[in-house]
């Protein structure tokens, strides 16, 4: 039975991608299982790829790229004991996923709860993961304190409101304008980072500063977060967002 995936013929812009048809199924080998993927995401980290910018992928083109999945045990290889045929799962798979099967090993796989809407699920994997830990294991922010958020109508920017708005923040997410009321919906006070200056303003919203800025945007605009900190407040930095474009 043919598959279909798509490819980076080479690294670059949107163009490179291209869908392929496979001849043959890939078998799982001993300790993997196959899996029918039912979605995947298309995430900042996935254009990083797509361009070669990204540290920790160090495969060439031709590669199937596509960082997280979630999808339904398709077949099981030998010694498979944990997972059952039908059973849906998940995974942060780096590359790969942008295909309708793929064999991963079973030790890498996590099962999915019944009910919950595959859609919904794989935003777990990538963007609420990072999200989670940037909050609870880096920051460590605790209940009512204060952050800002850079590119918080993004698919991390977003988690990360919603994650905040659990724990009672006092929140500000920089955006362009048409996300502003997204921004405010989501329990923020929006600062539009294109005819803003975020540091005076948080300065003047805040008076002395925030308790964590997350920051994915990279170069000057770490200096500039640092600016809005308090006195022992951290800087927690993710990305490089404009080095890439
Ligand atoms: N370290 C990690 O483990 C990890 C994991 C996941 C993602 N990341 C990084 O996190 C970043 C976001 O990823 P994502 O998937 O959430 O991307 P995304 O959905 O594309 O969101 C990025 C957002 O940033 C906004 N933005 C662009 N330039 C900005 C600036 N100068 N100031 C403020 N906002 C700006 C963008 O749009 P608007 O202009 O429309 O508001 C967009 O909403 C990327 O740099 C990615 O590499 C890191």
């Amino acid at each position: 039975m043919s598959y279909k995936r798509v490819v980076i013929t080479e690294f670059g812009g949107p163009e490179v991608l291209k869908m392929i048809e496979d001849t043959q199924l890939p078998g799982p080998k001993s300790g993997e299982v196959r899996v029918k993927v039912l979605v995947t995401s298309a995430a900042f980290t996935d254009v990083m790829i797509r361009k070669g910018k990204y540290p920790d992928v160090k495969e060439k083109p031709p590669f199937s790229p596509g960082y997280d999945m979630v999808g339904v045990v398709d077949k099981l290889g030998e010694g498979v004991t944990r997972l059952k045929v039908g059973q849906c799962v998940a995974d942060l798979t780096i590359t790969g996923a942008y295909s309708e099967y793929l064999c991963l090993p079973e030790s890498r796989l996590t099962p999915v709860p019944e009910g919950l809407d595959p859609a919904e699920a794989v935003s777990l994997v990538l963007s609420y993961v990072t999200a989670y830990q940037m909050l609870h294991r880096v920051a460590k922010v605790k209940r009512g304190q204060r952050i800002l958020v850079h590119g918080a109508g993004g698919a991390v920017g977003t988690a990360m409101l919603q994650l905040g708005k659990l724990l009672d923040l006092d929140m500000y997410g920089t955006a362009s304008k048409s996300k502003h009321e997204l921004i405010k919906q989501l329990g923020a006070t929006p600062i539009d980072y294109k005819s803003e200056n975020f540091v005076e303003l948080i300065h003047t919203l805040t008076g002395d500063g925030v308790n964590a800025v997350f920051d994915p945007i990279g170069g000057d605009n770490f200096k500039r977060s640092f600016r809005t900190l308090r006195r022992g407040g951290k800087l927690v930095a993710y990305g490089f967002y404009n080095a890439v474009l």
